[in-house]
């Protein structure tokens, strides 16, 4: 098991796009490992979601595991750990929500993004086959923030109000719940 590092806004490989991942490498035992850290990381941290640039890795690969259950959101639904290799979005209706998205690389903070709700994610799965997901709500906003990191894009690139760019410890006292 290994914890690796998270890098954070400021860091230039959080900037750069990730190289597409060969499918001859995706059950190779350097990306096993590669996973396990991923995995160990994502778990230690305390997040939905990590992609690979974030651990200073610039690759197009990002795993999700959303524990699902009430939220200040509603109910969320769960999404097992789910590693995605190459993905790309679909966006099926333009509808955008928004959500106060906070970001492992941007500790400490919270920003309102509004997103499209409803996608269809085309990958390759951990067996090295094309899958699709379909998602809505809550997990098509985790989707889009994830997958804008493997394009050197963060979040806070998406705020269009910059008074709802805040600290966390702020947010939950102020924020409307
Ligand atoms: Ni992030």
């Amino acid at each position: 098991m290994a914890i690796r590092k998270i890098i954070r806004m400021g860091h230039p490989s959080l900037r750069i796009p990730g190289k597409n991942v060969a499918n001859e490498f995706i059950g190779s035992d350097t990306m096993q490992q590669l996973l396990v850290d991923m995995t160990d990381t994502l778990r230690d941290y305390g997040g939905v979601g990590l992609a690979a640039p974030q651990i200073d890795e610039p690759l197009r690969m990002a795993i999700i595991e959303v524990p699902g259950g009430p939220s200040r959101y509603g109910e969320i639904e769960a999404i097992p750990l789910t590693v995605f290799f190459n993905p790309v979005i679909e966006i099926l209706n333009p509808e955008v929500a928004g959500y106060w998205e906070g970001c492992l690389s941007v500790p400490g903070l919270r920003g309102f993004v509004e997103r499209p709700q409803h996608v269809l994610v085309r990958y390759t799965n951990q067996q090295g086959d094309p899958a699709e997901l379909e998602l809505k709500g809550f997990l098509a906003t985790v989707v889009q923030h994830e997958f804008d990191h493997l394009d050197g894009r963060l979040y806070i690139d998406h705020i269009k109000d910059t008074t709802k760019l805040v600290f966390e410890e702020e947010w939950l006292k102020f924020a409307p719940q």
